[in-house]
């Protein structure tokens, strides 16, 4: 595997190839990531990763100084896997000036859920991804279904743009205990970690009340919602939203729509001690 910190050499290194599948990280690697590799190899040859802790995408009070930069140990492992080159850039090599030219996602799919509770969030993520694929000029791209709006604006912003970029979903990879595996897992303490898992547990529980008996979950989504929310507060979470959306486009469902049978997804966040957990489930 090369490592390639320049975006010149990285042209240089993949001039020629029109089938580079792509998968773009911040670093600090899982098994999570690992699996979008492996996919990403089942969907285009070669297979092109990224490490690059966002500025743009992290807000003034967020962890950007602290988030964790685990680069050779990134290395090994992506070693392992079948990755030909990881695109390293520094900063100074992805923003030489100041990035005044953004991506701003739309409001009604940006500033919802996690838009909400991180303003300016996608706009850094959109912009950073447009930026990574004009580097990369990949034919298909990974990204996980962990992060469920990222992966929708993403798609979106690809069609708007008609950006010759193909976006493949990857599942969530979780632990034997439920929570889904995240670079923020290794912040909490032994016995916040055990209080973890009760997150996606809350979250198959709304589903589950969602299956027993549709017609009756289409007009109770918003107490079916607030009864997870008061479980976790009452097990000491701070929970920003638990949502139930439609697959489609993240917007409410009507009653009717519910009882029809709509794709839905349950979206949720919550802080334990100070780590701030996302996950979702398809219904
Ligand atoms: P990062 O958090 O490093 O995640 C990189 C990719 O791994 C994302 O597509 C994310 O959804 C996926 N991922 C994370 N945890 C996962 C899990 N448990 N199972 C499956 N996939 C998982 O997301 C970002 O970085 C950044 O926003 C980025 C897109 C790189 C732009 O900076």
């Amino acid at each position: 595997m090369r490592i390639i910190p320049h975006i010149d050499d990285l042209r240089a290194q993949l001039s020629g190839q029109n089938r580079i599948a792509f998968v773009p990280t911040m670093g600090n690697l899982h098994e999570g990531h690992l699996s979008l590799m492996r996919l990403a190899a089942q969907h285009g040859d070669p297979v092109v990763a990224s490490i690059f802790v966002n500025r743009l995408q992290f807000g003034p009070n967020e962890d950007f100084d602290k988030y964790p930069r685990t680069f050779e140990n990134d290395a090994a492992k992506l070693e392992s896997e079948k990755v030909y080159a990881l695109f390293a850039p520094t900063e100074k090599d992805l923003y030489p000036e100041p990035q005044t030219y953004r991506i701003q996602p739309p409001t009604q799919l940006g500033d919802i859920l996690e838009g909400e509770f991180r303003p300016g969030f996608f706009q850094g993520v959109c912009t950073v991804v447009l930026k990574l694929f004009s580097c990369v000029q990949p034919r298909v791209a990974v990204f996980g279904k962990k992060d469920y709006q990222q992966l929708m604006i993403i798609r979106a912003m690809c069609r708007q743009l008609a950006l010759p970029v193909e976006i493949i979903a990857a599942e969530t990879v979780r632990d034997e205990d439920g929570l889904a595996l995240s670079s923020r897992n290794q912040y909490l303490s032994a016995e916040d970690r055990a209080t973890a898992p009760q997150l996606y547990a809350q979250l198959q529980s709304v589903r589950a009340q969602i299956l027993a008996d549709r017609v009756h979950a289409a007009t109770q989504l918003l107490s079916i919602e607030q009864g997870a929310m008061s479980a976790l507060t009452n097990n000491g979470w701070k929970p920003d939203y638990i949502a139930v959306r439609r697959q489609d486009d993240l917007l409410q469902p009507t009653v009717d729509e519910v009882k029809a049978g709509v794709a839905l997804v349950i979206l949720a966040a919550a802080r334990i001690g100070t780590t701030r957990l996302i996950d979702n489930l398809e219904v």
